[in-house]
């Protein structure tokens, strides 16, 4: 069991641009979120703010006595990928955020990387046995990982290894990986999505495939007297996604948690599922030499659907919706030409 929306803490995305965490934003914005009903944080190492979570989470805490009902997950930065280096990681985290231990700890990416940015090749299977030892010592009650591929979670099964309870991934309605996601359900894992609202409210990103005033949202929005962003957090929820919104705005936060009072119905869900495009708003490039980098490198392409426009991104290693309809191979070389082409 665990909550069904959870709170984004990097800074990274916001909608005055990158923030750098030097001021209490980030311990404002948790405050904020406890008091609208959130119970659970995401964070990171890497997002410098983990100080922030904890120090609003502990007041909360202490005052209510939530202790079993608030949670936060911290994931290790890859600089920390040998065996040996993940427990200590934990440890720092843990006192960043003024705990003895977490209910999940997740392994930000599968690729490792020096502290100078030069590539680590320790395998991640050796990075997750080191999560199977801080969960043994008890500093973390569940694993799991992020941004790992079907193949990479295949690794782990095939390996005989602990099974992550978690995967988090980018989810939106542009990439809404059907396949990754069949696989988590069967396997029993959850999936959290990261960046939930994509690149449609980026003004700088003209190559997302949808904006946040898509007349078929907005209409969907207008009838259940809500906002395009709520849509697109209940939709996550009825896929069965764990969104992470992040705000650090009082009355986003509050709005992006209410999205109980209302379903969607069969044929919105198909509207919704016809925004996938395999569209992915952090691919993160600058990896993608990387031996264990996860996702799929495409050169930039092209749909002709009314909703879609010249995309220069990459391609998830699944299928999208549409390409799953069009029946086309994105792995075939061959394939590509036709892929620009779709006629959906
Ligand atoms: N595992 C990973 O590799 C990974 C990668 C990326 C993100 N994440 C996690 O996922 C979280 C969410 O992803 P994200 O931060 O990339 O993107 P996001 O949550 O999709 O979008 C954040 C942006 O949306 C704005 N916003 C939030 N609610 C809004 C609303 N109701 N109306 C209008 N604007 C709204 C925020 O503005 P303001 O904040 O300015 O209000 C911010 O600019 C992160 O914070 C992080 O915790 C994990």
């Amino acid at each position: 069991m665990m909550p069904a929306v959870a709170l984004g803490t990097w800074l990274g995305n916001s909608s005055t641009g990158r923030i750098a965490p030097v001021g209490y934003e980030t311990e404002q914005a948790v405050l904020w979120a406890l008091e609208a009903g959130y119970r659970h944080v995401d964070t990171a190492w890497s997002y410098h703010v983990e100080d922030q979570v904890g120090r609003p989470v502990k007041t909360v805490v202490d005052a209510y006595n939530l202790l079993h009902e608030i949670t936060t997950t911290p994931k290790l930065w890859n600089d920390a990928h040998a065996r040996s280096a993940v427990v200590p990681a934990l440890r720092a985290s843990l006192a960043q955020l003024q705990l003895s231990y977490v209910d999940l700890y997740l392994m930000h990416w599968p690729l490792g990387q020096f502290e100078n940015g030069s590539y680590d090749s320790t395998h991640y299977l050796e990075t997750w046995r080191g999560m199977m030892d801080a969960q043994a010592l008890n500093l973390t009650r569940s694993i799991g990982v992020s941004n790992f591929n079907k193949v990479m979670l295949e690794s782990i099964r095939a390996h005989q290894l602990t099974k992550p309870a978690v995967l988090q991934i980018e989810w939106n309605i542009n990439l809404q990986q059907p396949g990754l996601l069949a696989y988590c359900r069967q396997h029993n894992i959850s999936v959290m999505g990261y960046t939930p609202f994509g690149a449609l409210m980026d003004k700088r990103r003209a190559d997302s495939p949808t904006r946040i005033d898509d007349p078929q949202l907005t209409k969907m929005a207008a009838k259940y007297g809500k906002n395009v962003q709520q849509i697109l957090l209940r939709y996550a929820v009825e896929m069965g996604v764990i969104p992470i919104p992040k705000s650090i705005t009082s009355t986003r936060i509050f709005e992006n948690i209410e999205i109980f009072d209302f379903q969607l119905d069969e044929s919105e869900k198909w509207t919704l599922r016809n925004f996938d495009r395999g569209y992915r708003t952090i691919p993160q490039l600058k990896w993608s030499d990387h031996p264990f980098y996860p996702f799929e490198k495409m050169p930039e392409y092209t749909t002709t659907t009314t909703t879609a426009a010249a995309s220069t991104s990459t391609v998830n290693t699944e299928k999208s919706t549409q390409q799953v309809i069009s029946e086309v191979d994105v792995n075939d070389k061959s394939a590509r030409m036709n892929f620009r082409d779709i006629k959906i």
